[in-house]
């Protein structure tokens, strides 16, 4: 279905819990408030929100949390999904996984996971994420790409981001068909700002670098292959290289809420109509035609709770 302005909607992000083991500094709100299980759908509900989406036209999935891998059986509702033939996708921290998990992820037909691995540095990782999980994610991560999964990984820049992380990320697309994201960290709750995509295009720019036009994903990323490199780099530029204009999809909380954009703090709760699928379709297709045109970054903070909508 198209928007207001003309933008063809057909993908979701499903956040199937607002909780996270993880402490990244950047995602953290200074008011956390958790949701109340007894306000969470079920795989059910969730699943009768999809089948309407698909009606209008939506053929495109990402689960995300909080981390989805800490909800109670995930693998069921992702099953579930694919046997509606569209296309699912997962983005995680990575470091819950069992290796028969990936596998049963191979065997239903995930078409993707993307990893947040924001440094190579066991240290730093620590630092970042309260997490001592680096090999285990890393672990995971090549399980993956042996059972030819397609896997990302999604490096945000925050302060603390140096030119070694880049390097690191690079020696390991070397010999390996992963796409690496460096996403500009976007301003919520407080004021996060810096230039650091400057610096890394500034260092690309001594490498045989050349734009990759075809697909990876559905996202906002634009893909550079570089000579010698199996990989590529990708970049994730909210702020810098503003994307809104061909935006491409909708946001759906655990609680039944749907979020037009991610700037914005509006939603709109589907709960209400979910023994009506008329009702519950109309509602939809209302959010869809409110999406708003674009974000306001460059000029505000965004009060988005990040663990609320996973990203
Ligand atoms: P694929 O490439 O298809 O896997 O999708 P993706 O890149 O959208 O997925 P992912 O969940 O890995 O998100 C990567 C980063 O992009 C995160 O930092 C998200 O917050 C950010 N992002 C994803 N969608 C949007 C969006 O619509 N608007 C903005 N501003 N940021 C987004
Ligand atoms: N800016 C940009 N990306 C963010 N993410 C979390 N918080 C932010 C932020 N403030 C990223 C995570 C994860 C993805 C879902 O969103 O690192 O990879
Ligand atoms: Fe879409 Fe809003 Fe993200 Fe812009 S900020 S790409 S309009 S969700």
């Amino acid at each position: 279905m198209l928007d207001s302005y003309q933008r063809k909607i057909d993908y979701m992000r499903i956040s199937i819990t607002d909780r996270c083991h993880f402490q990244c500094a950047y995602c953290k709100s200074d008011h956390p408030q958790k949701l109340k299980h007894q306000d969470i759908l079920s795989y059910e509900q969730l699943l009768l929100i999809v089948d309407q989406a698909i009606q209008l036209g939506i053929n495109k999935f990402k689960i995300t949390g909080g981390e989805p891998t800490i909800r109670k059986d995930y693998l069921f509702f992702i099953k579930e999904l694919k046997k509606r033939e569209v296309e699912v996708t997962l983005t995680t921290n990575g470091s819950l996984f069992t290796k028969k998990d990936l596998d049963c992820l191979k065997e239903i037909g995930i078409d993707g996971i993307n990893f947040s691995i924001d440094t190579l540095d066991l240290r730093e990782y620590f630092l970042l994420t309260q997490q001592d999980c680096l090999e285990t994610v890393l672990d995971n991560l090549f399980y993956a790409y042996q059972l030819k999964i397609p896997v990302k990984i999604n490096c945000v820049m925050d302060d603390t981001f140096h030119l070694k992380r880049l390097n690191d990320l690079m020696d390991l697309i070397k010999d390996k068909k992963i796409a690496v994201r460096f996403i500009e960290l976007m301003p919520l709750n407080r004021e996060q700002r810096n230039q650091k995509i400057k610096d890394v295009i500034k260092y690309l720019k001594e490498y045989p670098i050349q734009e990759y036009l075809d697909k990876l994903g559905n996202g906002p990323a634009h893909y550079y292959t570089i000579e010698g490199y199996a990989g590529y780099i990708g970049f994730i530029e909210a702020l810098h290289y503003k994307f809104c204009h061909q935006c491409n999809r909708l946001r759906l909380t655990s609680t039944g809420k749907i979020k037009p954009c991610l700037f914005y703090e509006e939603m709109y709760d589907l709960k209400p109509y979910l023994n009506n699928e008329k009702q519950l379709r109309l509602h939809l297709e209302k959010a869809i035609k409110l999406k708003p045109k674009e974000h306001h970054f460059e000029e505000n903070i965004s009060y988005t709770r990040m663990n609320e909508i996973g990203g």
